[in-house]
């Protein structure tokens, strides 16, 4: 979909989107088209349960008086509760709309509306920005699809006073929807096209928007000892890779030391020996959505040129069972020499993070670390589908991460960690085991991660219930959603830029 910015003049034809906010206040421009309407917006919106509230849309057909085929309301909420996500969730609900409507291009009136405080140029920045994350589909294998079915709608055009000003705030927020939509890519791939060496080979491609690329292979991964990673590895055809991205966007530094961003990238995930069942096993496509948000997030942060010194590692393998695969009751030797005893080898994710936790900790020697997993089936028993979980060492880490997460409409729940959770993990064996029993499964997960850290604030988000989405919402399609993206671009921007 396309995106411009114009001077605010009434369109002769198409359709109108005229944001409003409650109760069915509208501002000097839509009171202006009410006019010349003979005041069918002020009947449509009395005649309706249209009040204006976020994300509510109203539809005036062929309206009177004018040329136009169209004029789309769209709440914004009350007034003085007009925010960045209140807008971009109008510009989602504008899309949802009009997306299969016939019409090819809108326009949307931006202007100051009575009781708000925001901003039209950067209101209409952040409209676009809501229609452009909405707008997201992965059709690519989709080759029957009627025309009629198809989207129509190609262009929105945002009208305001001052859209040289719109425009530039609009930069960066494109570059974060680009990495969305990179994240959103990948997580919806099948196994079958992407697996680690294909997945490598599309983060190679960052090198295209500065981003500096490493891969490892298996052969170089055997030789630095990563034994529980290769583990996990040794039952697929598919050979493992470790990826290193460094983004250095603020050379200058006083202090160089990097933000690093971790991914689980398991590219399907069998259970291993430990087989997981049937029904619902093509969800395990998406076991690299970790993977896939560090990814992403290296895109959106070159492209909007971060001022921020960030490095992303992301451990790919395929689990799978076969004569070769790794047993329950196998022990391997991690990187940090700890050894860990396979209980079950569908507690995988874990095993492949410790080894790339230790290798980023150190390698890199970064100021913090985070790192992403669709980790536990545990937590979307305990979160359902809201909230990610949070796990963390550091309290201002955490405090940072949940405030960015509500600010972005990406919110993270913080989880406790323990010594009796701790506990729960020692094997008989070896230094530890993989799983920690039934309870506290998200928990006991978190634990073992940390493990694997030594004196680095670190948190960990369980994104296991939020990587997929079975709705639509105003900003997500359904399908993989990208959650992390926008959330770690906001948390380096307020906390680790400049
Ligand atoms: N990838 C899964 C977790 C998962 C489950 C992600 C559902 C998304 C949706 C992970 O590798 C896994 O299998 N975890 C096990 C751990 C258990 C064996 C201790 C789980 O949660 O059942
Ligand atoms: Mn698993
Ligand atoms: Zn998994």
């Amino acid at each position: 979909m396309k995106f411009a910015f114009a001077k605010a003049a009434l369109p002769k034809s198409g359709t109108v989107v005229v944001p409003v906010v409650t109760e069915r206040t509208l501002g000097a421009a839509g009171q202006d088209l009410d006019q010349k309407t003979g005041g069918m917006l002020t009947r449509a919106m009395k005649a309706s349960r249209f009040t204006g509230k976020k994300e509510e849309t109203l539809a005036v057909l062929a309206p009177g008086g004018l040329d136009l085929d169209r004029i789309l309301l769209v709440g914004l909420g009350k007034p003085e509760e007009v925010s960045e996500l209140s807008l971009q969730a109008a510009g989602g609900a504008l899309v949802s709309v009009l997306e299969k409507s016939g019409e090819t291009e809108v326009s949307v009136l931006v202007e100051s509306l009575p009781g708000a405080s925001f901003e039209p140029a950067r209101a209409a920045a952040e409209i676009a920005f809501g229609a452009n994350l909405r707008s997201y589909r992965f059709d690519k294998y989709r080759t029957t699809e009627k025309k009629d079915a198809k989207p129509s709608l190609r262009k929105v055009t945002l009208l305001t006073a001052e859209p040289k000003a719109a425009e530039a705030a609009y930069q960066s927020l494109q570059g974060i929807a680009e990495g969305v939509f990179l994240t959103r890519d990948l997580v919806s791939e099948p196994a079958n096209i992407l697996y680690p060496e294909s997945l490598a080979e599309r983060c190679r491609e960052l090198e295209s928007v500065g981003v500096q690329v490493e891969i490892m292979d298996a052969k170089r991964l055997r030789k630095i000892g990563m034994g529980a990673l290769l583990g996990v590895a040794q039952g697929s055809a598919r050979e493992a890779r470790v990826v290193v991205m460094r983004y250095d966007g603020n050379p200058n530094a006083e202090d160089r030391r990097p933000v690093a961003f971790i991914g689980k990238g398991v590219t399907f995930d069998t259970g291993g020996i430990s087989i997981k069942p049937a029904a619902g096993m093509e969800d395990m496509k998406w076991d690299m959505g970790g993977a896939g948000v560090v990814i992403g997030l290296m895109h959106a942060l070159a492209a909007r040129k971060a001022k921020a010194n960030v490095v992303g590692v992301v451990g790919l393998v395929e689990n799978m069972p076969s004569g070769t695969a790794q047993r329950p009751g196998d022990i391997v030797t991690s990187l940090s020499g700890q050894t860990i005893e396979v209980i079950n080898t569908d507690a995988e994710g874990r095993l492949v993070l410790c080894d790339i936790l230790w290798y980023t900790e150190d390698t890199y020697k970064p100021r913090l670390m985070v790192d992403l997993a669709t980790l536990t089936g545990a937590i979307i028993v305990a979160l359902g589908h809201e909230h990610a979980g949070l796990f963390a060492n550091d309290d201002a880490l955490s405090d940072a991460l949940t405030a960015a997460g509500r600010k972005v409409g990406e919110p993270v729940w913080r989880m406790p960690l323990g010594d009796g959770y701790d506990k729960q993990i020692n094997s008989d064996a070896a230094d530890m085991k993989n799983v920690g029993g039934r309870d506290g499964g998200s928990i006991t997960a978190a634990q073992f991660l940390k493990r694997f850290v030594r004196d680095v604030p670190w948190a960990h988000l369980d994104i296991a219930g939020v990587a997929w989405s079975k709705k639509d919402t105003a900003t997500v399609p359904k399908g993989g959603t990208a959650f992390g993206v926008r959330l770690l671009d906001r948390f380096v921007a307020d906390n680790h830029e400049g």
